[in-house]
């Protein structure tokens, strides 16, 4: 939620702002602004309300005067709404300093009460602003911007990134975090400063990251980081492990069109070196303790929107393959309802983008009631990996499109990897069990690709239905958090009603949504499955037909059982049911995808949405 950037160097910073705007887009698309230095020591600000685009146009008409000091913001609005005003930068000292921020400042209106008595004027409604007063105020007596920014951190409460500069003091950025991402990228002569890496990769592979309540001040041949009590810290480095190029779109028609192309690629990266001996193999796991899965009697698993549905289908494979208890719970719900945890609990959150503050609050409450915390992320460096006792990554590479598809299979994948893990060392799974299970998961990119090869037919039925009003999906099992996953894509992509459904419980309720026309989506079980469900979603795509409606059935190749009842199949590969979702999820996170493209809207960057919700 905010994308930030700050660069100092030798490079003309509009265009490093700009570009590393760009790629942080993703986070907030409310409005964005720059504020640079320029060689004769004047600080010069342009924000816009709207899209970067119209920034991006306007500093082509009229260019500032630029320099090797600046920072950048694009916003998702909290405080105020999205406005020229409200965008950051905002100032302090005259106009001297320019600030950005992301997150909540909490006590804002005590302090704001204390500008305003003290003879300031506010210019935006934003709590941002109290940060630039203040901050200003600070350098004004202290002549220093870290020495001001640390002072000002201090009274501040809630979550923030804030990065600043100066006009007194060129050469030189400053950025403090609480609970808010940062990262430092490390270059020759130059330095860098971004809510994550892809602010900066087109430059540095060369990272820092920067804890909780620390402070950094770069210089083009410098970085310092102090807590914020003053007293130095040394950072860990680390590599970025991904390119520029994987940020672009490479010539496809969306960042999500890409990215649900990357799905295969996603799930065998993430399985990559992780099997030895055929046997599942996390070193991962180490960093919670000796012995610590076999110890532990109750996995919790703590997740917000796609994340949570990869948890749900997380729990089936765990209780089946550990047998140990699995609740999955969303991380705002978790986190204030003072759950039952102890010692043995292993909490696992998952998210991307590891900045979720949802999941971050429920992560470190976790901690602090003693419970062991493991994290599956995809983002390097982020905050949540770093307050877990241990992370297992996923590789999906980065994720830019705002709704999560790649990231969803990485997720499934890195919690049955888990699953497979626990089973072992648990012995409630044999290695010749255990083997097979992951011949089968090693065999999914091969099966995702041809899943890909239906999109064709997806996108003509979604092109069909660019006026439907209501789309419902029904799963059970595993295929339940599927149908979750598919009703949200459509939310979110097509602001179109969507709901998904177990489909057992169709029967005490959902049923009477059942029109003549309405578009049921439902995720058939694998006929071949020993347990009765698939005769029983048939049954239930009965009962919904007998009341009118249309049914397009996902459902595995051969299954001729279906056919009679269904006004369309979507075929998936056979694969056993604990691999099914990653397979049907896919004409799903198509359909979400082409119904939006239909309606002519923005699928990268869907309305009122940020892919990192960094505030709760
Ligand atoms: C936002 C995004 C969703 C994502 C959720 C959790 O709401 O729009 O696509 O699933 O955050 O994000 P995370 O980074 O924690 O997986």
């Amino acid at each position: 939620m905010c994308g930030i950037v700050g660069y100092v160097g030798t490079r003309g910073s509009v265009e490093v702002l700009l570009g590393g705007l760009k790629r942080l887009e993703y986070r907030g698309y409310d409005s964005a602004g720059v504020a640079v230095i320029d060689d004769a020591g004047h600080l010069d600000t342009r924000k816009h309300a709207g899209k970067l685009g119209i920034l991006s146009a306007d500093l082509d008409a009229s260019p500032l005067t630029d320099g090797q000091t600046g920072i950048g913001h694009t916003r998702w609005a909290t405080h105020g709404g999205p406005t020229d005003e409200n965008a950051h930068p905002h100032l302090g000292d005259g106009g001297k300093l320019a600030l950005i921020h992301n997150g909540i400042i909490e006590n804002f209106s005590e302090l704001k009460t204390e500008l305003l008595a003290s003879g300031h004027e506010f210019s935006s409604e934003t709590d941002s602003e109290v940060a630039a007063l203040l901050v200003g105020d600070a350098f004004r007596e202290t002549g220093d911007l870290t020495t001001a920014m640390l002072q000002v951190v201090n009274r501040l409460e809630g979550a923030f990134t804030l990065l600043a500069v100066h006009a007194d003091q060129p050469h030189v950025v400053v950025g403090a975090r609480r609970n808010s991402p940062l990262v430092i990228g490390l270059g020759e002569g130059e330095n860098f400063l971004g809510s994550d890496v892809a602010a900066f990769v087109e430059y540095t592979h060369r990272a820092m990251e920067i804890g909780q309540d620390q402070l950094v001040t770069i210089r083009p041949d410098s970085v310092d980081v102090v807590d914020f009590a003053g007293q130095p810290v040394t950072p860990s480095t680390f590599e970025v492990n991904w390119d520029a190029s994987a940020a672009e779109k490479g010539g496809w028609s969306s960042f999500m069109a890409k990215e649900i192309s990357e799905e295969p690629e996603a799930v065998a990266k993430t399985i990559l070196g992780r099997v030895h001996d055929g046997l599942v193999d996390l070193p991962e796991v180490v960093a919670l303790g000796e012995g610590a899965l076999a110890s532990i009697d109750r996995v919790v698993i703590i997740a917000c929107g796609t994340a949570a549905y990869a948890g749900m289908v997380g729990k089936y494979a765990i209780e089946k393959w550990a047998r140990v208890p699995v609740d999955v719970e969303l991380a705002h719900e978790f986190r204030y309802r003072e759950p039952v945890l102890s010692p043995n609990t292993l909490v696992v959150s998952i998210s991307q983008s590891g900045e979720t503050m949802d999941t971050l609050m429920a992560v470190k409450y976790a901690k602090e009631q003693g419970a062991r915390t493991l994290s599956i992320c995809n983002t390097q460096g982020a905050t949540i990996p770093r307050e877990s006792d241990a992370v297992v990554y996923t590789h999906a590479g980065p994720e830019v499109a705002v709704a999560s598809t790649k990231a969803f299979v990485a997720q499934i994948t890195a919690i049955y990897l888990l699953g497979l893990q626990l089973g072992q060392v648990r012995g409630t799974l044999s290695p010749e069990q255990a083997r097979e299970l992951v011949v089968e998961l090693q065999a999914v990119p091969e099966k995702l690709a041809s899943v890909l090869a239906t999109g064709e037919r997806i996108a003509e039925l979604a092109h069909w239905m660019a006026d439907t009003r209501s789309v419902l999906f029904l799963g059970r099992h595993v295929g339940y958090p599927v149908a979750l996953e598919g009703a949200l894509k459509l939310k979110e992509l097509a602001y179109i009603h969507a709901e998904g459904f177990a489909a057992g419980e169709l029967k005490h309720g959902p049923i009477a949504l059942i029109e003549p026309g309405q578009v049921v989506f439902v995720i058939v079980p694998s006929p071949r499955d020993p347990s009765s469900l698939h005769a029983k979603v048939v049954s239930n795509i009965q009962e919904i037909r007998a009341r009118g409606a249309r049914v397009i059935a996902i459902a595995e190749e051969g299954d001729v059982a279906v056919l009679p009842h269904a006004d369309e199949v979507i075929r998936i590969p056979l694969a056993s049911p604990f691999f099914e979702p990653l397979l049907a999820v896919v004409p799903l996170h198509i359909f979400g995808m082409e119904l939006a493209a239909a309606k002519g809207l923005d699928v990268d960057q869907p309305r009122n949405l940020a892919k990192s919700v960094t505030v709760e």
